[in-house]
């Protein structure tokens, strides 16, 4: 049966986000996370704060883990106090990870009796609750049937890719990778244009009608770029760092060549090394150009 409750492990900016749609979808809920201070938002409203971890587990039977990385998730779940309780409960892993770790917390819940769905967000905080989010998620389809108003609480559509755990990871990075080749491409032609004289706006006008699924991409960078202004509210360098990195682990470890994804890691090392970290995806443009 669906559950009509839920644990959320981990209040920072996407785990808040997902316990405030829990809230708002009417369930009852559950929240902890490992520094107090970010479940005062949380302590006058209709969710509950747990105070240890244990007795977050206990509350509910869905119990939802959004934490910094997969690391992260097994130093607050593997003790043996927490580990004793998890039997009949399914674990909902939306820290990002690879498909190897999300087989490996498989494992890992199925010793503990637990069942486990993977999932992966497709979208930022601000788009839990909204229509245009979507959620992949990989697992079994019983544990997914018990998730069902959790995973309508947090909006959009929630799609569940496949039985094996590391379904989700595996299309999420898969997904990853044409934003970073489209986002290299990008760039690469807008220092073709650059050096060649070709004004940018009439590369960002021809692009984005030619390719207009990736149009904010194109406009973006380009209108970094031209204004020699790399600040970003999207996303900047060092995360994408770690999303590369990501790519590279999952192309290792499914025995693939890595040389494509290692060669845009080169360049975000070397801005990362100019201090660029910060700043913008588009800042590799200056990499890109130097020769
Ligand atoms: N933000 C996004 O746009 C976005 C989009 C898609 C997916 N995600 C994924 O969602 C996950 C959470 O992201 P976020 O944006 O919420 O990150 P965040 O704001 O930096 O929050 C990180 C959370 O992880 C907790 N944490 C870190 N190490 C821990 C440990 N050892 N034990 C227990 N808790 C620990 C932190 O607890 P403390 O407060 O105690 O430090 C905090 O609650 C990540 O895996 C991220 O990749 C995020």
């Amino acid at each position: 049966m669906a559950s009509d409750s839920v644990t959320v492990v981990g209040l920072g900016l996407m785990g808040s986000a997902l316990a405030r749609a829990a809230v708002a979808a009417g369930l009852g809920v559950t929240v902890w996370n490992r520094s107090a201070s970010k479940a005062r938002a949380f302590a006058d409203g209709p969710a509950r704060v747990a105070s240890t971890i244990e007795e977050a587990v206990d509350a509910s039977d869905v119990v939802v883990v959004c934490v910094r990385d997969h690391d992260a998730t097994n130093e607050a779940l593997r003790t043996s106090t927490v580990e004793e309780r998890l039997a009949g409960k399914v674990i909902v892993q939306l820290s990002t990870g690879t498909p190897t770790e999300a087989r490996e917390a498989a494992t890992w819940a199925a010793s503990v009796g637990a069942e486990y769905l993977d999932g992966s967000i497709m979208g930022f905080p601000q788009d839990i609750g909204t229509d245009g989010l979507v959620i992949l998620y990989g697992g079994e389809q019983a544990s997914f049937e018990r998730c069902k108003l959790v995973a309508a609480a947090f909006g959009g559509t929630a799609m569940r890719i496949g039985s094996t755990p590391g379904s989700a990871a595996a299309l999420d990075n898969a997904l990853l990778s044409i934003y970073f080749g489209f986002l290299f491409g990008v760039l690469s032609g807008a220092a073709i244009c650059d050096a060649e004289g070709i004004p940018l706006d009439a590369f960002k006008d021809v692009g984005s009608s030619m390719m207009p699924i990736f149009g904010g991409i194109l406009d973006r960078s380009v209108d970094m770029i031209v204004s020699d202004a790399y600040e970003s509210e999207h996303s900047t360098l060092h995360t994408s760092w770690g999303a590369m990195s990501q790519i590279a682990a999952v192309v290792r470890d499914a025995g693939l060549d890595d040389r494509f994804v290692e060669c845009m890691r080169s360049y975000a090392a070397e801005a990362i090394d100019a201090g660029h970290g910060a700043l913008g995806n588009a800042v590799l443009f200056k990499h890109l150009r130097r020769r």
